[in-house]
């Protein structure tokens, strides 16, 4: 009988992320929709967020962010075996975003697919590296969250316009020791929530036509009130169970990086787990909810920031539409910081500022 495999652990070894130069502010909206400053501030907590280049894809957000994770773990595009990239705005329906970003990045070994889960796409992506690498069917992943939400984002409706924002976050896991590295992942679906944050137009229950174009159907409609309460529940139990996976409870995150959708189900998640202030990121009030990319974005620059030391304990915990919800707690191991070079600086506009922290 062959002997069967031992699984191994799988640590996150080098982070990147970038988003695009323009900004776009909260006093911005007040000249498109009925809105304030003072509303988006105080119901949301974002501030500004950041919008693609008419010529940038989400490809290439997700190039710039994935060559310096690759430059942080000290790899190149050909020690890459599988590139997992959530969206659920690619460039296309085909090609996938993958596939495209594949190319561009010359990881031409690479296995890659895209993963539709909306904002917890890059949790989901962390659970399948993880098996992939712990059943050494792979041994270097490329986890990606990008989005280009201003794509499909009608800047007509205040109730979701202000929400949203573009960016991209990577991360590279490779194999480690057992009880290192990430020690548990959750993931959860319920379609029968499928309603509540929709793209109504465009697939092939409804094809685009002139008049899906003409009812602005391939825009973003949300049941936000809806969202609100299922949101603050699922992360909260799905970062419980993670921890309780692990042998672990609340008391002992370091740090928590929760998915960025609205300042106050972040508030909420944390008085519930009882975790203090100074163990959880938020960075929502400069780029807004960037869906796949915003736990990616923030665990970047947590790292950049010198916020995790081998040996904490970070928690992730999300939700989005689908409904789909998940976390995943990992003890850190080390990434190496490296300097950024030429070709992974472009247009960082700020982007390795430090954390800010909730206090
Ligand atoms: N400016 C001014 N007024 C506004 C705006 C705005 N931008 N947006 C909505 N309003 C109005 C509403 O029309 C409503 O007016 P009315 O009372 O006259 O009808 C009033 O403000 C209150 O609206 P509510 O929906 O009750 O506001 P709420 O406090 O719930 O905040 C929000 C709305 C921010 C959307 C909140 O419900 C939320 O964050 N929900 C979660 C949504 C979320 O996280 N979605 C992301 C999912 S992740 C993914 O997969 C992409």
């Amino acid at each position: 009988m062959t002997p069967r495999p031992e699984v191994r652990g799988a640590t996150i070894v080098g982070t990147g992320m970038y988003v695009p130069e323009r900004v776009l502010t909260n006093r911005d909206f007040e000249a498109m929709v009925d809105t304030s400053d003072e509303w988006i501030l105080e119901r949301t907590g974002i501030r500004e967020r950041h919008i693609a280049a008419p010529d940038q894809a989400s490809s290439d957000l997700a190039l710039i962010a994935s060559r310096r994770a690759l430059a942080m773990a000290g790899l190149g595009p050909g020690d890459i075996d599988h590139i997992i990239l959530a969206t659920t705005t690619p460039d296309r329906i085909l090609p996938s975003c993958a596939c495209t970003l594949q190319h561009k990045l010359g990881a031409s070994g690479a296995v890659a697919y895209d993963m539709v889960a909306a904002c917890t796409g890059f949790i989901f992506g962390l659970g399948l590296g993880r098996s992939l690498v712990g059943s050494r069917t792979a041994d270097t992943v490329l986890v990606v969250g990008v989005e280009t939400l201003s794509r499909i984002v009608d800047y007509a409706d205040r109730n979701t316009c202000v929400l949203f924002g573009d960016g991209a976050g990577a991360a590279v896991l490779r194999p480690c020791e057992p009880g290192l590295g990430i020690l548990a992942t959750r993931m959860h679906s319920d379609g029968e929530l499928g309603d509540v944050l929709v793209v109504p137009a465009g697939g092939s229950a409804r094809p685009a036509s002139e008049q899906t174009v003409r009812a602005r159907e391939h825009y973003i409609r949300m049941q936000g009130k809806k969202l609100f309460p299922f949101a603050v529940r699922s992360m909260e139990d799905s970062l419980r169970e993670s921890l309780s996976e692990a042998g672990l409870t609340p008391a002992d995150l370091d740090l928590m990086i929760p998915h960025q959708a609205n300042m106050r189900i972040i508030d909420a998640v944390r008085d519930r787990l009882g975790v203090s202030r100074d163990r959880i990121l938020v960075n929502i009030e400069r780029y807004g909810n960037t869906s796949s990319a915003s736990i990616p974005i923030l665990l970047d620059e947590a790292v950049r920031a010198g916020r995790l030391k081998p040996g904490d304990v970070v928690g992730f915990s999300a939700f989005g539409g689908g409904v789909t919800w998940g976390s995943s707690v990992a003890r850190w191991t080390s990434a190496r910081v490296a300097p950024a070079t030429s070709e992974t600086s472009l247009g960082a506009a700020g982007a390795e500022a430090g954390v800010r922290r909730t206090a």
